[in-house]
């Protein structure tokens, strides 16, 4: 695999923001998440850019795994999936609404089109595009935050026929034709690491607004992973889900719940 990564282009826009941040490219590990949660307990708490070309254990939210197609013989610059993690010593007042200030600024990134499902999902025309892994480890009196990012870049043609998926994925290149795994790197960096910083200083509300644009559940039926149905209602100030049901308004802040439309 020889694909070129911008990674000296990225160090040089983040550099005079963290200024000890770092980029590291591997052609495979287990997961990017998992690898920079060790580093983390093993005290190293700089902020990194770890990119992988293939994990062989990547982890979804709710104990999910993450699976991008290996890239097929031949296909020497092109990656089903762009698949990182960011990592960074974060000290918010408030963790909430974390995974939704992530997924809005990569929405805002790549794409007008590009939909939010609560609470760390991309969708786009009712299929899934890409999903954030959020997970944070406590060393000393320090919180290193890892946030895992996963993305459709080409979706593989047994993918695409639906078959083994529950609902098909999406890819950007339908959004954006022509595009590869690096630019996409390149295009949402930058803005992901402003993001972070500002949701530290300033937490989920200012973002509420613009969440509520892309929210692909507001006014649609849902059906929760405990078996409640409701219509879904936005998220509040803290990035709570919303959803009104036959007993009232019900406020959806465990991670442990999921929530599909009911197509
Ligand atoms: C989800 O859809 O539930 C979240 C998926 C997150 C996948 C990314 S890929 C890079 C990073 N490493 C992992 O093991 N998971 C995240």
């Amino acid at each position: 695999m020889t694909v070129q990564w911008p990674s000296e282009a990225i160090w040089q826009a983040v550099v005079p923001l963290l200024p000890a941040f770092t980029v590291e490219v591997l052609p495979e590990i287990d997961s990017t998440n998992t690898e920079l949660m060790r580093r983390a307990r093993m005290g190293q708490l700089d902020p990194l850019l770890l990119v992988a070309e293939h994990q062989t254990a990547g982890r979804g939210r709710l104990g999910r795994t993450w699976v991008s197609a290996r890239p097929g013989a031949g296909d020497y610059q092109r990656l089903a999936a762009l698949t990182f993690s960011f990592g960074m010593a974060m000290q918010p007042q408030d963790w909430s609404g974390l995974s939704l200030a992530v997924g809005l600024s990569l929405a805002q990134s790549l794409h007008p089109a590009l939909q939010l499902k609560w609470p760390n999902d991309l969708w786009w025309q009712d299929r899934k595009v890409g999903g954030i892994l959020i997970e944070t480890a406590s060393v000393g009196a320090l919180r290193y935050a890892v946030i895992g990012i996963g993305l459709n870049i080409h979706v593989p043609v047994a993918a695409a026929g639906g078959e083994a998926w529950r609902t098909p994925p999406a890819s950007l290149n339908e959004l954006l034709p022509g595009v590869e795994a690096p630019d996409v790197l390149h295009q949402l960096l930058l803005p992901l690491v402003k993001c972070l910083q500002r949701f530290e200083a300033e937490g989920f509300a200012p973002l509420r607004a613009d969440f509520q644009t892309r929210d692909l559940l507001l006014g649609r039926e849902l059906e929760c992973s405990d078996g409640v149905l409701g219509t879904g209602r936005g998220v509040d100030a803290n990035g709570a889900l919303l959803v009104h049901t036959v007993t009232g308004l019900r406020r959806i802040s465990s991670a442990e719940v999921s929530v599909r439309p009911r197509f």
